[in-house]
């Protein structure tokens, strides 16, 4: 299910003389900025919501057990909050190839919260790509998430590491703190003591 869209990115925008691009982060950008940036900043992206309905086979899961990450879905009068990242054009080749499994990049206009704005790009994942996976409910995404693991580690941590960066950005978001709520115990920091039979 690796539907690769960095060529496609790539033909998408031209940056001309433009030498630094805002780029809008609401998922794995925010906790993992694993290139390079000359600065960042909160921001939120208005009409769009934050939701586990893309399918992960490349990096949080595997062809035979996807796991789910975030791509943002249309919703009227909604806000995403964020990170904004000012990049160089050319990172969108590092970034193109780390989200190519179905992320196509838009226009979007980033309001910046000291009530500043800019124009800049967002990856979305649209219900058109083979990727995708849609809508469930909380229980079935956290079973699925708590499956799941990938060459980038387990789907959970994705998870939980997004949730610790949103409350560190100060925002609720309900979506992703009913999937953590949802999420079975983690067998891995068990730490019941199975040699002691009293
Ligand atoms: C983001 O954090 O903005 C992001 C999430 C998934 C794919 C690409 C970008």
């Amino acid at each position: 299910m690796d539907i690769d869209t960095t060529a496609v990115n790539q033909r998408r925008h031209r940056f001309g003389e433009h030498e630094q691009v805002w780029l809008f982060g609401y998922g794995s950008l925010i906790f993992k900025a694993d290139f390079a940036y000359l600065e960042r900043k909160p921001a939120s992206i208005r009409g769009h919501v934050r939701r586990f309905w893309q399918g992960s086979h490349d990096h949080r899961g595997t062809p035979a057990c996807p796991g789910r990450v975030v791509t943002l879905a249309p919703q009227a009068g909604a806000t995403c909050a964020g990170m904004a990242y000012l990049i160089r054009p050319d990172v969108f080749d590092h970034l193109d190839h780390r989200e190519k499994n179905g992320y196509l990049r838009f226009s979007t206009t980033l309001a910046f919260d000291d009530g500043s704005q800019a124009q800049g790009l967002v990856y979305i994942a649209d219900p058109e790509n083979a990727a995708y996976l849609g809508p469930a409910t909380d229980s079935e995404i956290a079973r699925q998430i708590a499956a799941a693991i990938g060459p980038s580690g387990r789907n959970r941590d994705y998870l939980t590491e997004l949730a610790d960066a949103l409350s560190e950005l100060g925002t609720t978001d309900l979506h992703v703190q009913a999937l953590v709520a949802c999420l079975p115990p983690d067998s891995s920091t068990d730490t019941t003591d199975i040699t002691d039979s009293r």
